[in-house]
């Protein structure tokens, strides 16, 4: 367990707008800094970073959160290894072996087998053989962590002899329990541990390594460190040449790992589905084109066009490599060499060339059509447009005006969910609220002043609550954040904090505070009244009296200065 002081040790002496610059390119906008989201598509940046307090928020997509929970998210890592990472860049040195993390005993499981299939590989001739005959170099072998699952239930009794938790190998999905007997799920096949994007092995895959078995791959199942919609095979080797050069977007293990092999080092594919929008979003921080390398047949073809749409619809622009039919790229580059797979990505479809090339004139233009209408940058748009109305003789206008009409639902990112509205805050609340952020003092204030019958709003008690409960450690923004889990509070709570507000004196604050009192307490009174609960009409009566006294003693207090 890492003590929850080191880890506030560790947040406060990480800088939030050096480490998330290391990420992010970001840029001063007033006392904050400011970048496009990293978390949503968007346009102009409304992600902003704020050095005073820490934290980061953004207006469009509501993300918001430490140092420690960006490292999370943007890694797509959990919470303990975020707090490594960052003790690591800070050179803090912690003990990583008793950290308890959620799901520890399934990573260990998926790394317990893929440990014991590499092993199994290179006693096994017949996979090692299978390999050898596919071309795959033992470079590959080993960074893809390659192994080979032997007959009978080899795993299981291996597990047995080492003590290892068989219920964490079936619950991920290595080790199937039938009739109160365990088996193996996979067994002679080839195995290919699929990494997160972190580097940790979350799942398998599996060929088989004699023809003509059915089914050619099996998978283990979706666990709650696996989640197919949310990995891409390859990813994780691709990660930072992704920078550099355009994803190759192919649909086999094997074309993956050829592709690398001959230093085409951004190929991925998804998992044998379809590519998802997050599987989209995650290529999109990397890259706005991709290059689609799918099987040179008509499944292939048509897998290309689903991939279009889903890139398209995030503002991915995607180009198409036509291969002949009856290959893929791991056939292609066995066959022809790197070269000329190297002319084929150079020449690639657009994506109306594409429609062009596989449809027929009149299909082609309604294709085109649909598809330009998933498009959502203007920019974009109007480029296609301009070259779809070439093409087809048809006025920009005309074409535009079809686009509006027969406009298909636009699909959406599936966790770009619309941003959280914020219910109407009176203004000044919010302002109080904001600058009882900034101070302790003022916090002190309202805590000792504001009685809770005048705080209506759910969300700013609740904000009261967690704020009065940390009052004793200080209002370190960076740490309560973590506290919230409710996302509508903590968007809220985070746009407090980095709202700018003036630097107030003491009795303008409170100045401020007993004008908002004020107004709720007249409120709360004809309430009472409406109510005929007289008793707590003349209680806050009494109070509206002594209020009003003190902003006069404010005020005269100043005026003889
Ligand atoms: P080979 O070159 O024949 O070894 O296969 P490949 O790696 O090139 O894969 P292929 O292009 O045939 O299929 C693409 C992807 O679809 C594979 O990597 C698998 O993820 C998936 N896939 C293929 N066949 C099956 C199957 O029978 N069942 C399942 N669940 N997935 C499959
Ligand atoms: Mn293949």
């Amino acid at each position: 367990m890492i003590k929850k002081e080191l880890i506030e040790q560790i947040k406060s002496e990480a800088d939030i707008v050096q480490i998330i610059g290391e990420y992010l390119p970001l840029k001063p906008a007033g006392k904050n800094y400011r970048a496009l989201c990293p978390f949503h598509l968007e346009k102009t940046p409304s992600f902003y970073v704020s050095p005073e307090k820490q934290i980061y928020h953004c207006f469009g997509c509501g993300a918001s959160g430490s140092v420690i929970t960006f490292i999370m998210e943007y890694e797509k890592i959990s919470f303990p290894d975020a707090v490594k990472k960052l003790a690591s860049k800070l050179g803090i040195k912690i003990e990583t072996e008793s950290i308890p993390y959620e799901n520890r005993h399934l990573y260990e499981a998926c790394e317990f087998a893929a440990q014991y299939y590499t092993q199994c590989l290179n006693k096994s001739p017949t996979a090692v053989n299978y390999l050898k005959e596919r071309k795959i170099a033992d470079e590959i072998i080993e960074q893809f962590r390659l192994g080979y699952a032997p007959r009978s239930n080899a795993l299981y009794n291996y597990a047995k002899k080492e003590n290892f938790s068989i219920e964490a190998l079936v619950e991920a999905g290595l080790i199937v329990k039938k009739n109160s007997e365990y088996y193996d799920w996979f067994y002679n096949r080839i195995v290919f541990p699929i990494f997160s994007p972190a580097g940790r092995v979350v799942g398998f895959s599996a060929r088989t390594i004699e023809e003509n078995v059915d089914p050619k791959y099996i998978n283990t199942a979706e666990s709650a460190i696996f989640k197919k919609r949310e990995i891409l095979y390859g990813f994780f080797q691709a990660k930072n040449s992704l920078y550099k050069t355009v994803p190759i977007l192919v649909e086999g293990n094997f074309d993956v790992l050829t592709l690398v092999q001959n230093n085409f080092k951004s190929a991925i594919a998804p998992l044998g589905t379809a590519l998802s929008s997050n599987h989209a979003l995650l290529l999109r921080r990397y890259s706005n084109k991709i290059k689609i390398a799918f099987d040179g047949d008509q499944a292939g073809i048509n897998a290309a066009i689903r991939a279009i749409e889903t890139l398209l619809s995030v503002n991915i622009e995607p180009t198409i490599v036509m291969l002949p039919q009856d290959y893929d790229p791991d056939r292609f580059v066995k066959t022809y060499g790197k070269e000329k797979f190297q002319e084929l990505l150079d020449k690639s479809y657009d994506y109306i060339d594409f429609i062009r090339y596989i449809m027929s004139s009149k299909e082609a233009l309604t294709e085109l059509l649909r598809l330009t209408a998933l498009i959502e940058d203007p920019l974009f748009q109007e480029e296609s447009i301009n070259k779809i109305s070439q093409i087809f003789n048809i006025t920009k206008e005309t074409l535009l005006n079809k686009i509006r009409t027969n406009k298909t639902p636009i699909k959406k990112p599936d966790n770009s969910q619309s941003p959280w509205k914020i219910q109407s805050i009176l203004r000044l609340e919010r302002q109080i609220l904001s600058l009882a952020l900034s101070d302790p003092q003022y916090l002190q204030i309202i805590r000792n002043e504001l009685p809770e019958v005048l705080v209506n709003n759910e969300n700013i008690k609740e904000i009261l609550q967690v704020l009065y409960n940390n009052l004793a450690n200080g209002i370190l923004a960076y740490n309560i954040i973590d506290q919230i889990n409710n996302p509508e509070l903590k968007n809220l709570f985070a746009e407090l904090v980095i709202e700018n507000q003036p630097k107030l004196s003491l009795d303008e604050f409170k100045l401020k505070f007993y004008e908002y009192k004020i107004y709720k307490l007249q409120e709360q009174i004809s309430k009472a009244e409406a109510n005929r609960n007289n008793q707590l009409a003349i209680t806050l009566a009494k109070e509206l009296f002594e209020t009003k006294k003190k902003v006069n003693e404010i005020r005269s207090k100043n005026y003889d200065k």
